[in-house]
This record gives structure tokens, sequence and C-alpha cells, in this order.
């Protein structure tokens, strides 16, 4: 049996319970501080992002110099990524949401990466065209969340390789194959597409810098397990004449189950609420939910429930609490017992089903352009 303080995270495996303020040691990243999330709220407008304010995005790597500079007339870039291996889920929304959020903000371009190369090397059980099928359907899912397309613009891997290679050319030769083996954990076994893939994740990040000819910062918001391919970025940046990217972490979002992250594959099936599922799943999978809730009503009532172990309670945090104010009625009720686990799943799913009949028409809207947004082209030789 693993020591139950055991857990692992890396962009290939996400195991045990993890434990996030060790984990920030362990990978050596910042704390967002209550000054840090004032900054960023005064040069945003006024508000925050609900990711920002509950703490679900903790941990960062140079965001207040990205902020600052930004403050001070250097306009920064954001990126993010989706390897396609099946349909996206409602935490999946949890690392580009907060790129709308921030676009919207600040007006800043968005470059976003579909990496159906890593999936096929990464997953033995799915063929190329089904990636390459999930690849597209993610993408309606991602920009359907209300990216600007005029400031949007897509690395699908197998498609833009002409765009993203003569820059991975360069990458590539700076990264020995002992770092990729001791940050991915990659063993004799491992298939060499994954040793170069992390060379294709780093481009995006410098890629605006090459095609405009000047330094041009790179913020990541991305799921913490993401974090390694990024330090190595980071490691070679200078030695290529590129800033280094900022990174804003969230945290893995719990499975339905109440057992470790919501994922696409692995898990029980019912670990997850897809976008494109039936509204009869969706009823099916939140009565099912495991919650914080106690073993009978009275007990309930008498002691209250425990939001933070509560899958349920994740939903409403990452997303379905439209105010603060709501978040806080809905964790206090829970915490009180004056909230029943049966009536908060209702009123979630209140909330959860208009969400998906808008995303599904936002979704058709965002097929007229997807393809156009897709890159093929370097900006020109190196
Ligand atoms: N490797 C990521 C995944 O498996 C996909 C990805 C590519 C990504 N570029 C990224 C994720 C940048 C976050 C940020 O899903």
């Amino acid at each position: 049996m693993p020591d139950k303080e055991e857990f692992v995270v890396t962009p290939y495996e996400v195991r045990g319970k993890i434990d996030y303020n060790r984990l920030r040691e362990q990978f050596g990243t910042q704390e967002i501080t209550p000054e840090l999330l004032a900054r960023f709220q005064s040069l945003a407008g006024g508000s925050l992002s609900p990711l920002l304010a509950r703490g679900i995005y903790y941990s960062h790597r140079d965001l207040g110099t990205l902020l600052e500079g930004w403050a001070k007339g250097t306009p920064f870039f954001l990126y993010s990524g989706r390897g396609p291996s099946g349909p996206l889920h409602t935490s999946h929304l949890v690392q580009f949401e907060l790129c709308r959020w921030i676009q919207e903000r600040f007006h800043v371009p968005m470059y976003i990466q579909i990496t159906d190369d890593e999936k096929f090397w990464a997953r033995a059980g799915l063929s190329r065209e089904e990636i390459t099928r999930w690849g597209l359907e993610n993408l309606y899912d991602i920009l359907a969340l209300g990216f600007d397309p005029k400031l949007t613009r897509v690395f699908f891997d197998s498609r833009s390789i002409a765009a993203l290679y003569p820059l991975a050319i360069r990458v590539a030769r700076k990264i020995p194959y002992s770092t990729v083996k001791a940050v991915f954990g990659f063993d004799p076994s491992t298939n060499i597409g994954l040793v170069f893939y992390t060379a294709l994740q780093t481009v995006p990040c410098f890629w605006p810098s090459w095609a405009e000819g000047r330094s041009v910062p790179c913020l990541i918001p991305c799921g913490v397990d993401q974090d390694p391919h990024f330090r190595v970025t980071r490691d070679i940046a200078e030695g290529l004449g590129y800033p280094k990217p900022a990174l804003v972490h969230s945290q893995m979002i719990p499975a339905l189950s109440g057992e470790g992250a919501m994922s696409t594959t692995g898990g029980p099936g019912d670990g997850a609420l897809f976008l494109n599922d039936p509204p009869t799943a969706i009823d099916r999978k939140i009565r099912n939910a495991f919650t914080g809730g106690r073993a009978t009503v009275e007990e309930q009532r008498r002691l209250g429930a425990t939001p933070e172990i509560c899958s349920i309670w994740a939903l409403w945090r990452t997303r379905f609490a439209e105010t603060q104010a709501k978040f806080e009625e809905v964790t206090a009720g829970c915490r009180s017992g004056s909230l029943l686990c049966g009536e908060c799943k209702s009123s979630l799913l209140e909330r959860i089903h208009p969400f998906l009949r808008a995303h599904a028409e936002a979704r058709e809207r965002a097929k007229t352009w997807a393809e156009s947004a897709i890159v093929t082209e370097a900006p020109r030789p190196i």
C-alpha cells in the first residue's frame, strides 16, 4: 500500500491525494497572494474571475512581473492547450475560462494548441482518426466559451506543423534526453514521439516573439500537472533569446465519484460531466455524485456537511455559482446543515441544463470560424 501522503503529478500521471502546499514546494512555484490578486483585480478593471477569487488558481510563476509589465505598456499574450483524447468535460473549461476572462479584460491575443500528436503517442488505444475528430470537436467547445475571433489563433499540431517546426528544431536542440527522462519519468520503452513532444508544447510560448520580431511575454493558465513542460521551457528560454513564460496553475477538479481528478479516460464512467452528455445522463450523474453530506438527514441538520470534499460543491465553486454571494450562500448552507444534498443538487441542475443548452448554440457559431483560426504557415523561415 502506498503511504497515504503519497501523490504523483506529471503531465502523464496524476495519482493520490494532492497536497497543494507541498506540491508548490516540490515544483518551486509561488503562492497567489491576496496582494497579487488585488493587483490583478485593479488592472482587470475592478472585478475578478471567480476562478481566481475562489482560489482554484492557487499558484504561479512570474505573474506579478507579467502584470507589472502590462501596466507599464508591455502587452502579453495567452497560451493554453488540449490533448484531444475524448469529449471535453466541465473541468477542462477551467483553464480556457480563465483565458477567456483575461482576453476580455486585457484585449490580448490567445493561442490554443490542440495536441493530436501528443495524444496519439501517449494513448495506445486511440486511432489517428478518432483523435483528429476529437481535436476539432474540442476546439469548437473551447472557442464557444467566447473567444474573440480577431484575437484567437490555433495550432492544431499535425496541421500546423509547418508553422511550428522551424522553432521546434531550435528548441529541441536545447533539451537533453536526460532532462525529459527525469522531468516526465520516461523509461526505455517510451516512444520517441513523446520524448520529442515537449519541444512542440514549448514552441507556442515563443511563437509570437518570433513572428513579431520582438519580445512578447506569454501567460499560460493551465492545470498544475502541465507545469513540468514549462519548467523545461523556462530553462531554455533565455538561451534562445525569448522571455520565460509566466504561468498560473489551477488545482485538479475532483471527479463526481469523489475519487481522484475529473478525467476523460480514467476513472469510472460517471466521474465526469461531459459537455455533450444528454440531459438524462447529466441528471443521473449529478444525482449519483459523491457529496460531503452525512449518512442521515437528521445528522446533517445537526452537524452540517463538508464542502471541501464534495464534488458538487466543486462544480458550484468552479462555474455554477455565478456570484460570490451565491457561492457563499451555498457554502454556508452546506456547512450549517440548512442545505441538504438533494436540494443542493436540484438547484445545481437548474443551472447546468441551461448552461449546456447555451453552450451547444455557441458551439455551432464557433464552427463558422474555427477553420480560419488554424495557423498553417510560419511567419518566415529561420
Ligand atoms: N499537454 C496538454 C494536454 O495533454 C495540452 C497542451 C498543449 C497544453 N499546450 C498546452 C495545456 C499549454 C496547457 C497549456 O492536455
